[in-house]
Order: structure tokens, then sequence, then C-alpha cells
């Protein structure tokens, strides 16, 4: 059910649960200081209750209601990255709720870009907790209909067209080692890269094998090896020649196939009927492809086949995401 923004901010401020676009994903939004709505979030989505959620605020002054520290370097990334998808991971507030926490001591904050949920954030006064308005382990929604079709037309959606980046921030805890030094940690990737955030940190990812056993990695319970999952069963593939093999082979089997390409580079004929295309760039790739893995998921073929991009720095984030929905 398509809402309007006073009518998400009213909803929101109500304890509801709302379906949110931003410039990665679509959220499964509600109010992030009210435990009985955060509830809701775990119940619709099916979501183990340890799975800490993303707090969205609407600037960088609002980090210190959160937080009980925000170092320099932390306030550095704020502010290169910021509103954008990088979430930045932070010790909590003794009052931020154990829901969002999901038990930790820290708390995960973004500003997201997208006009519409900045505006959201505005309108409503609130800050939200949104994590990806999927069902748990099932792919991200880029788009409104996405959503619909995964958590029902009954859930309110503001929709905010296409989202640009398309797959998920780009995590990054921020912590003080056992020496009193800051370091930083990639905790999820995403299109904004470790390179990028190495360049404005002035300093490379702390180094995790040798990392002083005081200071444990926050864990990311969201990053199952199972995730980002299509219904229909997905293998991955090095490269064409490999992909192109194993779809002749199948479809001598007479197994139903659907198949997602990366690149332009010319193959011989395919015997799938469905086969998609994305282009040779990591960003365009990131935006367009759970819309992709949407679209072959609903063709009801018994296998999905995907080739994945090079093993390259830029291409990390996408390969991570294809990994997970490949993970059988
Ligand atoms: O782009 C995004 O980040 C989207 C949009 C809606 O903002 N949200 C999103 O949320 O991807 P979700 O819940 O699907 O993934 C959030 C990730 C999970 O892996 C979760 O474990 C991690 O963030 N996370 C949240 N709080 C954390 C914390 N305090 N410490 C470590 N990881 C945390
Ligand atoms: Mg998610």
């Amino acid at each position: 059910m398509r809402i309007s923004l006073d009518e998400a901010a009213s909803l929101l401020r109500q304890g509801q649960v709302v379906a949110i676009p931003t410039e990665t994903v679509y959220g499964l939004a509600a109010d992030a200081s009210n435990d009985a709505a955060l509830q809701q979030i775990f119940a619709i989505k099916q979501r183990p209750a340890d799975h800490p959620l993303i707090v969205h605020i609407a600037d960088i002054d609002q980090v210190q209601h959160w937080v009980t520290a925000f170092p320099l370097l932390a306030r550095k990334l704020a502010e290169a990255f910021w509103p954008g998808a990088l979430t930045l991971v932070l010790p909590a507030q003794a009052h931020v709720s154990r829901v969002v926490r999901g038990g930790e001591s820290t708390v995960a904050l973004r500003v997201p870009s997208h006009p519409v949920a900045l505006q959201l954030l505005k309108t409503s006064g609130l800050s939200v907790a949104a994590p990806s308005a999927n069902l748990f382990t099932q792919l991200s929604p880029t788009t409104a209909a996405h959503v619909e079709s995964g958590l029902g037309q009954a859930m309110p959606v503001l929709d905010g067209g296409p989202c640009t980046v398309g797959i998920e921030s780009t995590i990054v805890a921020v912590l003080e080692n056992a020496a009193h030094e800051l370091e930083w940690r990639l905790l999820r990737p995403g299109m904004i890269s470790e390179a990028e955030i190495a360049r404005v940190a002035g300093i490379p990812q702390a180094d995790v094998a040798h990392a002083q056993p005081a200071v444990p990695t926050p864990k990311v319970p969201g990053q199952h090896a199972l995730h980002y999952s299509p219904r229909t069963p997905l293998q991955l593939f090095a490269d064409s020649d490999a992909l192109v093999a194993a779809c002749a082979a199948l479809t001598r089997q007479q197994v139903k196939l659907a198949c997602l390409l990366i690149g332009d580079e010319a193959l011989p004929r395919l015997p799938s009927l469905h086969i998609v295309r994305l282009p040779a760039a990591p960003t365009q790739v990131a935006e367009q492809l759970y819309g992709a893995l949407h679209h072959l998921d609903s063709l009801q073929v018994e296998r999905l086949l995907v080739q994945m991009p090079p093993d390259k720095p830029d291409w990390l984030a996408v390969r991570d995401r294809l990994s997970r929905a490949g993970h059988q």
C-alpha cells in the first residue's frame, strides 16, 4: 500500500512500521526510541533478535545523542561520506535501546542521502531504525514493488523510486585499541570502498590478524553466509566460459535455466531462454543487481546461473552479495 510522506511520518510517530526508500535499498523503518515499534520490525522480517539495526539520523549533529564518543577519525568519515552509503559503528550511550543494539555495546548510525528519506527524518522529527525491507535472508528490495512482493500488499510503503546505489551501505567500526589508538575495521563492504575510507581516515584498516585480544572486532550478526538469496537455487561461475559450458550441459538435461551475465563480451549463442546482461561497470551492476535477481527469481526456472565479476577491489561489494546469494 503506497503512502504519502506525511502519512509515513505520522505512522512512525504512532509507533507503526513503514517501508521507506534510501539510496542503497528500501528499509523497514520504525522509531528508533520506541521498543514496541522496533519489536515489530523483527517480527515482520522474522529476524533473530541478536541482529542489531542501523539507526538513520537526519544530520551529523545528531550523532552525539547516540554515542559516548565521536572520535576525530569517525567524524572525518562522516563529514566525507554523509549523507550517503556509509554506516558507522560507535560505542552506544546507555539509553540506546537494546533492541536496536541487538545486545551489542555499540550502535550503527547513518545519514542517508535519499531526498525522500531525509525529508521524512526531518518531517517526523525522529531517528528511524531500518534494516532492509525484506524477509530475513531474502533478497533486498530496491523498488517499492519489491517490498510489496516480499512483505505483502498491506505493508505501507513510501515510494521514492528505484534505489540508485542498489546494495547495502558500507559498514565501518571505529574503535580504540589497547594502546588507546583509534582504528577502523570494515564490517561489510559496500560501494564506498575500503580504499576511499583509508584515504579519508589517513590510516589503513586495522590488521585483524594482529589485533590485540583486548579489542575484539565487533561482530556483524547480519553477515550470514546465506543472505540476500533468491528462492531459485543460484550457481556462481568464475567466468563466462564456465557458465556457457554449464548452460549447454544443463539444457541437455532439460533443466530450466536463467542466466545473469556481466559485461558485453561476445558469447556463443546460449540455449537459455532468459538472459539478463548487466554492464561492465561496478556502480551500474550494483544499482541493477537486486532488480535483476528479483526478475530472474520471478521466472520460476529451476536454476539461476550467474557470472561473477572479476576478483578486483572495485567489485568487492558486488562479489560479496553474489557469494552470499549463491551459498546453498
Ligand atoms: O544500506 C543499508 O545499510 C540498509 C538501508 C536500509 O540503510 N540497511 C541495511 O540494514 O542493510 P540490515 O539490517 O539489512 O543490515 C544491517 C547490518 C547488519 O549486518 C547488522 O548486523 C549490522 O548492520 N549492524 C547494525 N548494528 C550494528 C552494531 N552495533 N555492530 C555491528 N554491526 C551492526
Ligand atoms: Mg538486510
